[in-house]
């Protein structure tokens, strides 16, 4: 897709500030750090639409970015920081579930898990609670340009087999640094929106 428009429509902490209108969405879950800001500024072609750092937890609230004004990308704060307070990780749970449970607009979840390490037990949990709540899912797996080529394919065979991966959810390997996977990604996701 080629993205004429992307910018931050709101960030928000709960319902009441969600964006009103109808353009489907589609949220970004992982773990801290994974690259979740990033893929969203390699997608649309920004440099600083989401913001990114080395430091895990940098996302702390539901961030709409509006995408041609036909859907909005929310990317929301990674799990499995172990610097964050147990009283953070509780609003942060409860923000995350109220939205993914609630948002009627939610047509599915980019799961990003990171390419190089086996998934994390965080990872599998938020994979089967997606499942339990019969969210589609689109499973990327990031950093690919680390893995060395002639690595890729059992790398991403062993993770798909850790998560059981379902059928009827799609994957693609993924780079924010050489834009590998982008047009796949695309694919995926405008199926997931039917955009
Ligand atoms: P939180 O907001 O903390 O949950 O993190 P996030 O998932 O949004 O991660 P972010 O996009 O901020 O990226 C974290 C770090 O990983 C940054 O230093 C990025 O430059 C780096 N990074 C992200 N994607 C890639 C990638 O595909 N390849 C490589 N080599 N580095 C990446
Ligand atoms: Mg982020």
């Amino acid at each position: 897709m080629n993205v004429n428009k992307a910018e931050l429509k709101i960030s928000a902490v709960g319902p009441d500030q969600y964006p009103t209108g109808d353009f489907p969405e589609l949220a970004f879950a992982g773990r801290s750090n994974v690259g979740k800001s990033s893929f969203i500024n390699t997608m649309t072609k920004r440099k600083k639409l989401a913001y990114t750092s080395q430091q895990p937890g940098k996302t702390k609230t539901l961030n709409f970015f509006n995408i041609n004004d036909v859907c909005y990308f929310v990317d929301i704060p990674g799990y499995g920081y172990a610097k964050v307070s147990k009283k953070e990780r509780a609003a942060w749970g409860r923000m995350i579930e109220e939205y993914l449970t609630t948002r009627d607009k939610l047509r599915g979840v980019v799961l990003l898990v990171d390419a190089r390490h086996d998934p994390t037990n965080d990872d599998l949990l938020m994979y089967d609670w997606l499942k339990h709540y019969e969210v589609p899912i689109l499973l990327v797996l990031t950093k690919i340009d680390k893995i060395n080529k002639t690595q890729r394919t059992k790398h991403i065979k062993n993770i798909l087999d850790i998560i059981e991966l379902h059928e009827e959810d799609r994957y693609v390997a993924f780079s924010s640094e050489t834009g590998d996977g982008k047009d796949q990604a695309w694919k995926e996701i405008r199926r997931l929106l039917q955009v």
